[in-house]
């Protein structure tokens, strides 16, 4: 026989796309999970994919299920925390449901159907990773390599999801709570974006009801297909995305708009070819769903067998004589079945010799052949009577091509190993009107007297989409004896809601097992390692020297408990931050001079001279149950629930108020894009501070900080702008969370002690063959230029003018971006000058429009 080694290697080549090389020893824990994953159709398809194939099914007009298990997948992991250990993907959702933040009815329609693909063999948790694989290569998108091994969770986790009406900070935040860099934020929030849409049923501020046909607006114009337009029509300005563009845009809910542009797009430039697109999604979902709690270790990438035996029996039918039956899965994705000639199983006997009776070799016949998205896979069946004395211990596999060479298929070695000292007699065991009866052959050189069957448990647990799992053990009562093997039988009758499988487990030696290995129990179901994840969660902790989490003594404080929250009327109505690393201590020190300081969210710090009655309320203590993000042995609150602190002594007067050397700060003043308090120049930073601004406002008079991010200079403050009270200005600087920023439409103003004020400032470029036509107003919803569009990082007026090519209108908005038409429409409306403040990207002598102002240039002629 001559041995080829070549469709071995060309197979090993073929499992790159999975981002593994090396295939699995059977038998593995994620066996099962092997076949949900790779038998999506054809013989012995298992079916997973029905309920969303095609990608456009759903379970309601405007419903894509497959968005909808993409969308489960992220609401799982996104309130976990690397800091803490604590969450990912660890089916947590199931307990969560009646959360604000898992609005709609998608979770509960997914997780139904994933229960009933979840057994004691494959946690929900690798079922909804798997469902991020099944729904993206469904839908054309690429291969999210699946890492089997999650521990379902045993009850809530902690709240976090992102939500659209929260600050691009608070984003930043929330995905480094999980371990993603701004870059990989946009990335997953892309991908996860180009299938399904919003409904107007879950998110009316964003999709007001009755406005879309079926009350849906999708993100992208191939909703039904995972690919690339969602950037390519972002950046031709062609979207309709309601996350940017639509009612999203004037409430604050256009996180899409926020998270995009969040570098400046860099990151939705780089991924915008569809290789680039498939790839970095490949990517970000496979570390999104590889978000587990501490203490859950992922196996290897789950790549199908070459060879696999499948729907094994053995059983005694005579005190002499057993049958051995099954079939063999062979991979033929690479080497088409119709290159195979003959596949054989080449066994050895029980003692690990050759004295098989008549031979050693059990010749199979073509069964059907199955199919995976990107596989195939042929069957080969057997059925045979081996006698009991010599019986068998292992075989391997001989696949033998037309042209007469063979390759032997061992298992990596190992062999495919047979037990056969617990043997499950399939026809006298059954399930009978709610009655499971296993009647099992037991060698008795294992045990004469005493075999328990021991079954793993399915039940219906009332208000959850998923049933729960529990194993019981039932002593089994011994019976004749058969050759050398004892007859055991036992019974266990299920109660209402209670499921058990009977399917037999494979006769397969080195079963991977949670159960102590007592030989003498016959085992109904083999329970996977992953069922008991709760005792395993909390021995876990333990083991790791998990330490209580505290509300800490902080000096000078006393704790007041833990109060409600609400965004629109803050708790603490003063100074804020937000930081992923945030302690107690930190705020405490963070809001020096107040009286009060609160911290929510794992992230979120208040300060403020009093308690908002309107807003708090003291609760349990209970609901405040996040950990810092910077230190997992403290309570920072959780979603609108605080951690309140008073100081141990009233403060006669309040804090000081933000302040720079050379400058006298003014106070938090009012501002409207309308009219802008200070107007001569403008600019937007990711990490502003106040010295930073100061810089940029060189040789004016004032220099204002707003919205965290923004620098305004002038030399006068416009009238239309008043002075309000401090707690108004809140935002964080971009560039220092210790100090505050303004907040929308609020700008803390300063003003230098030496300037006199004569900047002459920058200016609006002349343009051959064009006119400024002065500052216009623009929104994202209705564009003043509706023509093509362009978003550069470096963008100047002449730039614009070459990109429109010609147009009859161009204009240069909030510093980088360029839009053409051949009118000015909309609701375009002449305004002030002064109101494009801002300087463009690529030329800081030059004005590029602002927030929703655009500076225009007409052709002439
Ligand atoms: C800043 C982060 C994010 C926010 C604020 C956000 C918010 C939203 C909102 C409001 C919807 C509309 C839901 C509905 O109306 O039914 C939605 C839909 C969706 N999101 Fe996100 N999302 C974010 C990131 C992600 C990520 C990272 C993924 C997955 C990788 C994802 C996957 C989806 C999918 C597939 C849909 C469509 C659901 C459907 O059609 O039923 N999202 N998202």
């Amino acid at each position: 026989m001559r041995l080829l080694s070549i469709p071995g290697a060309l197979w090993t080549f073929s499992l790159l796309q999975y981002g593994a090389t090396a295939v699995p020893t059977w038998p593995a824990a994620s066996d099962e999970l092997e076949e949900l994953m790779f038998l999506t159709s054809g013989y012995r398809s298992r079916g997973f994919p029905t309920a969303i194939t095609p990608c456009s099914k759903g379970a309601g007009t405007g419903r894509v299920a497959a968005a909808e298990w993409l969308r489960t997948a992220f609401h799982d992991v996104a309130p976990g925390s690397i800091f803490t250990g604590i969450g990912g993907l660890d089916a947590s959702l199931i307990y969560e449901l009646s959360s604000a933040e898992n609005i709609g009815p998608a979770f509960n329609t997914t997780l139904q159907t994933y229960s009933s693909f979840f057994s004691s063999k494959s946690s929900m948790a690798d079922i909804i990773a798997l469902g991020v694989y099944t729904s993206v290569r469904g839908c054309g998108g690429p291969v999210v390599p699946i890492k089997p091994g999650r521990i379902d969770a045993s009850e809530s986790g902690p709240s976090g999801v992102p939500l659209p009406q929260n600050s691009f900070g608070t984003f930043q935040n929330q995905f480094a709570r999980i371990g993603f860099n701004t870059s990989e934020m946009i990335a997953v929030t892309a991908c996860g974006h180009t299938i399904g849409g919003t409904h107007a049923s879950n998110f009316p501020e964003i999709v007001p009801l009755n406005t879309a046909p079926n009350d849906v607006i999708d993100f992208d114009t191939t909703n039904v297909t995972f690919d690339n337009k969602v950037i390519t029509e972002y950046f031709d300005g062609t979207t309709k995305n309601p996350m940017i563009r639509g009612p999203s845009a004037s409430n604050g809910r256009n996180s899409d708009f926020r998270v995009f542009n969040g570098d400046r797009n860099t990151t939705m430039t780089s991924m915008q070819t569809p290789a680039a697109f498939a790839s970095t999604c490949g990517t970000v979902l496979q570390k999104m769903i590889e978000v587990v709690p501490s203490g859950v270790t992922l196996g290897d990438v789950l790549v199908p067998y070459q060879v696999k035996p499948t729907a094994l029996s053995l059983y005694l039918l005579t005190a002499s004589n057993m049958s051995f039956s099954g079939e063999i899965r062979v991979r033929t994705t690479t080497l088409a079945a119709s290159q195979i000639a003959s596949v054989q199983l080449v066994y050895k006997d029980t003692t690990g010799g050759s004295s098989c009776g008549s031979s050693c070799m059990i010749s199979t016949a073509y069964k059907g052949t199955g199919s995976g998205f990107d596989d195939t896979f042929t069957y080969y069946g057997f059925s045979t009577a081996i006698p009991t004395s010599s019986s068998i211990s292992s075989f391997n596999v001989v696949v033998t091509l037309v042209g007469g060479t063979s390759t032997t298929y061992d298992n990596n070695g190992a062999g495919f190993a047979i037990d056969d000292s617990i043997l499950i007699q399939k026809s006298q065991s059954c399930s009978n009107a709610g009655t499971v009866t296993i009647t099992a052959a037991v060698r008795s050189s294992v045990s004469r007297t005493s075999a328990n069957l021991a079954l793993a448990l399915k039940t219906l647990r009332s208000g959850l989409p998923a049933p729960g799992l529990s194993s019981t053990s039932v002593s089994m009562t011994p019976g004749a004896t058969m050759g050398s093997w004892t007859i055991f039988s036992g019974s266990y009758s299920l109660t209402a809601g209670q499921n058990a499988t009977t399917n037999v487990p494979l006769p397969a030696r080195n079963i991977p097992s949670s159960e102590p290995s007592t030989v003498a129990s016959a085992t109904a179901e083999i329970p996977s390692p992953r069922v008991r994840s709760q005792e395993k969660q909390i021995a876990i902790y333990k083991n790791t020297g998990f330490v209580q989490t505290i509300n800490p003594n902080i000096t000078g404080f006393n704790y007041l408990g833990c109060y409600t929250d609400r965004q629109d009327n803050r708790t603490l109505g003063g100074t804020s931050t937000s930081n992923s690393s945030l302690t107690v201590e930190f705020c405490a020190t963070f809001c020096t001079g107040k009286q009060f300081f609160g911290v929510e969210y794992g992230s979120e710090c208040y300060c403020g001279p009093s308690l908002n009655t309107a807003a708090a309320t003291l609760r349990p203590g209970s609901e405040c149950s996040m950990s810092c993000g910077g230190n997992s042995t403290e309570y920072c609150g959780s979603g609108n629930r605080m951690n309140v602190y008073n100081r141990t002594t009233i403060l006669s007067d309040e804090e000081s108020g933000p302040s720079l050397a050379d400058y006298t700060y003014q106070g938090c003043y009012s501002d409207s894009t309308a009219s802008r308090s200070l107007s001569s120049k403008a600019t937007q930073s990711n990490s502003l501070t106040y010295a930073s601004c100061a810089s940029f406002c060189a040789g004016y008079s004032f220099f204002g900080v707003e919205y965290g991010s923004e620098c305004y200079c002038g030399n006068s403050l416009s009238t239309a702008s008043s002075k309000v009270v401090e707690s108004d200005c809140s935002f964080a600087c971009s560039g220092d969370a210790s100090k505050i920023c303004g907040a929308g439409s609020r700008m803390n103003v300063f003003k230098t002690s030496s300037s006199t004020g004569s900047s002459t400032g920058p200016a609006n470029p002349v343009i051959s063959g064009y006119n400024y036509t002065g500052c216009y107003t623009d929104s994202v919803g209705t564009r003043t230029l509706n023509g093509s569009y362009l978003f550069d990082n470096a963008l100047t007026i002449q730039k614009c003018a070459t990109f429109c090519n010609g147009a009859a209108f161009f204009g240069a908005e909030y510093g980088g971006e360029c839009y053409c038409g051949a009118q000015i429409g909309g609701n375009g409306a002449k305004v002030v000058d002064s109101d494009c403040g801002f300087l463009c990207s690529g030329n800081s002598t030059q004005y590029c429009g602002a927030g929703d102002r655009l500076t225009v240039y007409g052709k002439l002629g």
